[in-house]
């Protein structure tokens, strides 16, 4: 029987170097021969035109609103025929996904009831549960200090006040899916070289894991 394909999330506050560390990973992966989807949450789908605007600031949305827009968006990202993870994973493909449900505990369930947003997100189906989430932790000076530096605009979640709840909110949710999730905190304020030379080390303990069984 063929094997699946794995689900790697990658989570962190905006400005945490997601981009650079999945693009390095990613490469990582096809040199060891496997195939890669490479991905970002929210998608390009209308929903996710939705969701951008509200992000822009130029529609205001009520927390649960986002919440249950970002869970169409994801659900979509998940069965959709064309290119949905569900599909890819099934053919053997690895998914490399740039953010999926714990931004929405965390960015979400600050303003709407976590415990719901949780609930909708981890009770669907159709959501995949991911093999391993890579959470790169930077303080939130640096962050900001990156935002400063790469954005002409600011979202609405790109503020420091809100980024040290999110920050404290992501903490939360990892302790409370400890035991259920494999999800790893990786130190991101040091060299792209070494903070990529861990995560390659936790991509090949996930496949080693596998291969003793
Ligand atoms: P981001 O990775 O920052 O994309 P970009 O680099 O294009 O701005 O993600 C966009 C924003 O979406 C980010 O601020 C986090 C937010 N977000 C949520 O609030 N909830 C979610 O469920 C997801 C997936 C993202």
């Amino acid at each position: 029987m063929m094997q699946k394909g794995k689900f790697i999330v990658f989570e962190g506050l905006d400005g945490s170097g997601k981009g650079t560390q999945i693009q390095l990973l990613t490469e990582e992966m096809r040199k060891r021969g496997r195939i890669v989807y490479q991905t970002a949450e929210p998608t390009s789908s209308s929903t996710g035109g939705m969701i951008r605007d509200a992000l822009g600031g130029f529609v205001s949305r009520d927390a649960y609103e986002l919440s249950a827009l970002f869970l169409t968006d994801r659900i979509f990202h998940n069965v959709n025929l064309k290119n949905g993870i569900a599909q890819f994973l099934e053919k053997g493909i690895d998914v490399v996904c740039d953010r999926y449900y714990y931004s929405s505990f965390a960015y979400q369930g600050t303003d709407a009831d976590l415990d719901w947003v949780m609930e909708m997100n981890l009770g669907c189906r159709e959501i995949r549960r991911p093999d391993l989430c890579i959470f790169l932790d930077v303080d939130i000076d640096s962050c900001d200090e990156r935002i400063e530096k790469n954005r002409l605009e600011r979202e609405i979640y790109e503020n420091k006040e809100a980024q040290t709840r999110i920050r404290r909110r992501f903490y939360e949710v990892f302790e409370k899916l400890k035991d259920s999730e494999n999800i790893r905190i990786v130190d991101a304020a040091r060299s792209i070289a070494e903070v990529s030379a861990d995560i390659l080390k936790i991509y090949d303990s996930i496949n080693d894991i596998e291969t003793q069984i």
